[in-house]
């Protein structure tokens, strides 16, 4: 180590220096971010994790380290010794934090140098392509942007800790070489080296475990924990992600509610300085879809869809006639676009629509006198069924309104993009707002058309609501769950729910799912035998980590959280992850690789 490090302590963080240390000699140690050689004299901005600073190399002032910095190229490593002066009239830059001040250097040493970065690390380069981005992370976290979002994420966990100590919860670690969880997605595998042909999975959640740690008796739990799902990925999904995750025993749905909200009350106003307004919003799981098309709606703008099914029950057209006669559903969505949606506009929303499964996207604009609209469709409509469409969509002149029959999954899928589509096309979202909600009263099953069967909506352990109980036997679809999400700006932030905590009612659910005893034994049968020792009623929830920080940056993608994230092909492009292994490695695990 050279003898300026040894002998010296960096003062100040560059981006923390401002116009109260006016005068002051400081020490910095950072990275030359840009360097500019204006004749006589060399400027440096020179970068830190806290920010930038502007340092002036000047010949009159210090002849050796102006001679020093003639070599200074982006990205090296630099010590300063200089002093902090405000900056010359009319030079200040209001860009910068530190902008009116600069560092006039009288020592300088190079720490280290640096090749040729493979893009320039500003925020610009949040446009050069992720792959390369990821390939030199190390490089691309250096940049302002994706330092900030770290340390967001950083302070976002420190409280979230902070409020659950508060509040007497214990942090317990659980394992990550366990036995398969049921959330859902496909397992990764870890085979087990000393028990040939057996294999440990990688945990989806710490769900069992939590459940346990009631049965032990923690009474209030959590963990910031790492789950792991080999599941198709999208632009907020990882295979290995991050939950805050809790559980609490002799609690109802409403305990956890309002500890949530205080929880995201807690992390906002600290991390952010911003108030929420609790408590959220609630819609039940048929609200949300009735009236956004989707389990996770956006309640930032408008767009309802409107139920027209009853109004069309005896329609003459043909089209809506059908769809009715089969059991589906017409729907529509009422747009104040004063105009400015064209017939192409129109196209392109009909194409738009199919990509979800519709047939089509009838329209209608209206016009002058109140009944009258310009359609394709006006013509087979009674006047009747105009009047009521215009009431029930609360349609004026010159609003648009927008149609799908077909079966009621597809009117929802499609008009429920549609309306996120259109929300983004006109604008209407306030980027600034934090809209959470509450979704509750899922249903307990979903029923699978590819496994014929029913299937848990959240998971297997997940408690009925007690007065449909006698329903699991004879109409498992009917049966109400005591589950809930949270959701906010139309992401699913967290989700949890009431446990079983009787072992007769967990078997019941598991014949409805149709699982075989023999397999439930061999999955669960730890946690069934736990039930049977004074299981305590209890119930929990996670949050999706990453997601949630994603939200509070006010970034587009779960990747910009996260410090070494996969690709969409699940790779680590940095560390070239997944990769092959040697012959003796699989023959010491008992593997073999069939191709
Ligand atoms: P769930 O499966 O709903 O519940 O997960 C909780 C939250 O985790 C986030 N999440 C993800 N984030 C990034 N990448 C993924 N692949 C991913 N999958 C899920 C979501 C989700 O809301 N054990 C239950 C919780 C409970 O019942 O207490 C569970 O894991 O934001
Ligand atoms: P057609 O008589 O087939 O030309 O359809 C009349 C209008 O109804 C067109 O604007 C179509 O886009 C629209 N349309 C067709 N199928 C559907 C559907 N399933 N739901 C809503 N509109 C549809």
């Amino acid at each position: 180590m050279s003898e300026f490090i040894t002998d010296k302590k960096r003062t100040h963080y560059c981006g923390k220096i401002n116009i109260s240390d006016t005068g002051k000699e400081v020490i910095l140690m950072g990275w030359a971010h840009r360097r500019r050689d204006h004749g006589g004299v060399i400027f440096i901005d020179l970068r830190d994790r806290e920010g930038i600073v502007q340092v002036v190399f000047n010949p009159h002032i210090s002849p050796d380290a102006h001679r020093e910095a003639h070599r200074i190229r982006n990205e090296f490593v630099l010590a300063v010794v200089g002093t902090v002066q405000r900056r010359p009239e009319g030079m200040e830059n209001p860009a910068m934090e530190s902008g009116e001040i600069e560092v006039m250097a009288h020592e300088l040493e190079i720490m280290n140098e640096a090749k040729t970065p493979p893009f320039v690390l500003d925020d610009a380069s949040a446009d050069i392509s992720e792959n390369i981005r990821l390939k030199y992370r190390y490089l691309d976290l250096r940049r302002p942007e994706m330092q900030k979002n770290l340390l967001l994420r950083s302070k976002v966990a420190a409280a979230a800790r902070q409020f659950f100590e508060n509040n007497g919860f214990v942090e317990v670690e659980t394992p990550f070489l366990t036995k398969s969880t049921p959330e859902g997605a496909r397992d990764y595998l870890v085979p087990s080296r000393l028990s040939r042909g057996t294999f440990y999975a990688l945990p989806q959640s710490p769900q069992l475990f939590k459940q346990l740690l009631m049965v032990s008796g923690f009474d209030r739990y959590y963990q910031i924990v790492r789950c792991f799902r080999d599941e198709d990925l999208r632009a907020d999904r990882q295979p290995e992600f991050t939950q805050i995750d809790m559980e609490m025993s002799f609690v109802s749905e409403n305990d956890i509610i309002q500890l949530t909200e205080g929880l995201l009350s807690y992390l906002f106003k600290t991390c952010l300085h911003r108030e929420l307004e609790i408590p959220f919003t609630r819609l039940s799981h048929g609200d949300a879809i009735n009236r956004y098309g989707k389990d996770n709606p956006d309640i930032r703008f408008g767009l309802e869809l409107r139920d027209l099914t009853d109004i069309l029950k005896t329609t003459d057209f043909k089209l809506f006639q059908e769809v009715i006669a089969r059991g589906g559903i017409v729907k529509a969505i009422k747009i104040e676009d004063n105009k400015q949606l064209s017939r192409k506009d129109l196209d392109d929303l009909k194409d738009y629509v199919a990509e979800y499964g519709a047939k089509g996207l009838a329209w209608a604009r209206l016009r002058t006198g109140p009944d009258e609209w310009t359609s394709p469709i006006f013509k087979f409509l009674k006047p009747l069924e105009v009047q009521h469409i215009n009431e029930r969509t609360a349609a004026k002149e010159g609003d648009l309104i927008v149609f799908v029959a077909d079966s009621e999954g597809i009117v929802h899928n499609a008009l429920g993009n549609l309306r996120l589509h259109l929300a983004n096309k006109l604008n209407l979202i306030d980027r600034e707002q934090f809209a959470f909600t509450w979704v509750t009263e899922f249903p307990l099953f979903a029923y699978s058309e590819t496994e014929k069967r029913y299937v848990s909506m959240h998971h297997p352990f997940t408690s009925p609501v007690a007065e449909d109980i006698p329903l699991i036997a004879t109409d498992p679809g009917k049966v109400r769950a005591r589950a809930y999400d949270i959701v906010l700006n139309g992401t699913e932030i967290g989700g949890g729910s009431i446990r079983i905590h009787q072992p007769d009612i967990q078997a019941m659910i598991f014949d409805a799912l149709g699982l075989a005893e023999e397999d439930v034994r061999l999955k669960f049968g730890f946690l069934l035998d736990a039930l049977e020792y004074g299981a305590p009623p209890h119930g929990g929830i996670a949050f999706g980590f990453d997601r949630l920080v994603m939200m509070m940056a006010g970034v587009e993608s779960i990747r910009d959280v996260i410090a070494f994230p996969k690709t969409q092909k699940m790779a680590c492009l940095l560390t070239e992850a997944p990769s092959e292994v040697s012959i003796e490695q699989l023959l010491e695990l008992s593997l073999k690789i069939v191709t």
